[in-house]
């Protein structure tokens, strides 16, 4: 799939989707460098340790990064009963850092591939606050962000409003970098069987019982990994900005009953 030989950074390497990813990855080819804070127990060419919460720390390990990145996978995430501040550090302003860090290092034509969530769906609601997050730059000022916007602890609205920024972040940024041919994605999986599942299962309860039976099954990393693996490749060359559901219907699930043509 045209990853013979491509240099791919994947972030959240050591479990879950990102571990799968890198695996699927190296299989067919690439050479992968692992960002996590903890060291992937599968093999990856390179494991660069990294606290995506800490700037400093992000600012290190793009210091420790080759050049002539073809494609970089921003995976690594917390899940919605972790801190609200902790959540959004990890899940939009460390991975917005990294990514302009990033841009340097990438080769032309270079792919960017975010991870976002089915739990993102809801963007257009909080279009004042993404804007008020977008504009913050400074992770010190996360806390009172969150106090300022009402991003409470309840029912893991940092999560959710962490991948609503990042589903509108990468859609406002699909031709910033396009002068060199670097273009940028994200993908929402629905719930996918991996460590934070049961956290998801924690904070929705009911629902996410229901959306599961609903799918049939939670999603695996296997499923997501391929739609990783396209994205990185260049037959997605014409793909700018989009937010690609994998989550076994779900999101058409959703939007259709939202709009009165489910059945
Ligand atoms: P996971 O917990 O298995 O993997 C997350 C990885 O991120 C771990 O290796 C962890 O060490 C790393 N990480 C967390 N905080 C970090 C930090 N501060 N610095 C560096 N690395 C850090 O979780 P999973 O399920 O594989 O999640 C991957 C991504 O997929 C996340 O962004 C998550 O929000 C997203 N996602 C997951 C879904 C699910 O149901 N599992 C559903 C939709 C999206």
């Amino acid at each position: 799939m045209l990853l013979k030989d491509k240099q791919i950074v994947v972030t959240g390497a050591a479990s879950g989707i990102g571990a799968a990813s890198a695996r699927f990855l190296k299989a067919r080819g690439a050479t992968v460098i692992g960002v996590d804070r903890d060291k992937p127990a599968e093999a990856v060419d390179k494991y660069i340790k990294a606290d995506l919460s800490d700037p400093s720390s992000i600012s290190a390990a793009v210091e420790e990064m080759p050049d002539g990145i073809e494609a970089l996978c921003n995976i690594a995430g917390l899940p919605p009963t972790r801190d609200r501040v902790l959540v959004l550090k990890v899940n939009f302003m460390g991975l917005r850092l990294f990514t302009e860090l990033m841009i340097d290092k990438l080769s032309e034509n270079a792919s960017i591939v975010n991870m976002a969530s089915l739990a993102g769906m809801g963007w257009p609601d909080s279009a004042p606050r993404i804007r008020n997050l977008i504009a913050l730059k400074d992770f010190d000022g996360v806390e009172a962000f969150c106090e300022r916007n009402n991003i409470t602890h309840n029912g893991g609205r940092s999560y959710f409003f962490s991948k609503e920024a990042l589903i509108v972040w990468t859609m406002m940024n699909r031709w910033t970098w396009r002068d060199r041919g670097i273009r940028m994605n994200c993908i929402s999986p629905g719930p996918v069987e991996t460590p934070i599942l049961p956290d998801f299962l924690e904070t929705l309860g009911e629902r996410a019982e229901e959306d599961m039976r609903v799918m049939d099954r939670p999603g695996r990393p296997e499923d997501i990994a391929p739609v990783v693996a396209f994205l990185c490749s260049d037959w997605s060359r014409w793909i700018r900005g989009a937010n690609i559901p994998c989550d076994g219907g779900m999101y058409q699930h959703l939007l259709s009953n939202m709009n009165g043509f489910e059945s």
